[in-house]
């Protein structure tokens, strides 16, 4: 059966944008809705210019109150009846009270090879540690930070000169073509990882 993505989104939404369009054909998955916590998000847009639904939760109402804003995240979803989220440049934590219901369904793209460099700023720190190797990672969400099994890693090799905007924008290239490799794979239920070079 087709399975029913539900995509969460903070800033620009490039990965999301390459997910959208990857779900065509036989794809076994397609989009249901796209989520943001930041009303100004650019791949709000990008998602609604696709015919994709979406839905606004603005943290800053809800002022630390993790619990709340997550349930206002689930109230959101329930008509959308996802099978899978895709957190694609989320900038939220998301507590084990969200993420546990959600285990094996629940994928994250993170810009660095985990589980080096969890966190922020993750091509600055691989550019200070003096990597020749960075890249990115596809992983099943758990309740720990950028944690949880590993679906698919794709690499970048350090050149010199790089600065974090170099790095980063051939990163991103990587990760293009990884999130959605990966998501196809998963909705089939296949969780072995790839690897991309
Ligand atoms: C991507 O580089 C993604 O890996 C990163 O945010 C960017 C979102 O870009 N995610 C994280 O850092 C999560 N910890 P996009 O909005 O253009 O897809």
């Amino acid at each position: 059966m087709t399975k029913r993505v539900a995509i969460f989104i903070s800033g620009s939404g490039s990965n999301m944008v390459k997910l959208l369009d990857s779900m065509h054909g036989d794809h076994p998955a397609r989009p249901c809705v796209v989520l943001s916590n930041d009303p100004s998000a650019k791949g709000l847009e990008r998602a609604e210019a696709r015919g994709v639904p979406t839905e606004v939760v603005r943290h800053q109402p809800f002022k630390g109150d993790r619990d709340a804003f997550e349930h206002a995240i689930t109230g959101a979803l329930a008509h959308h009846a996802p099978d899978i989220i895709c957190l694609a440049g989320f900038m939220r934590k998301l507590t084990a009270g969200f993420v546990d219901p959600w285990r094996g369904h629940m994928l994250n793209i993170h810009p660095s090879l985990l589980p080096k460099y969890k966190g922020l700023h993750t091509h600055a720190r691989a550019l200070e540690a003096g990597d020749s190797l960075h890249g990115c990672t596809v992983h099943e969400v758990t309740p720990a930070l950028d944690d949880g099994p590993i679906l698919g890693q794709a690499e970048v090799p350090v050149q010199p000169g790089d600065t974090v905007e170099t790095l980063s924008a051939r990163v991103l290239v990587q990760e293009h073509r990884l999130y959605p490799a990966v998501l196809e794979r998963f909705a089939r239920g296949d969780k072995r990882p790839i690897l991309l070079r």
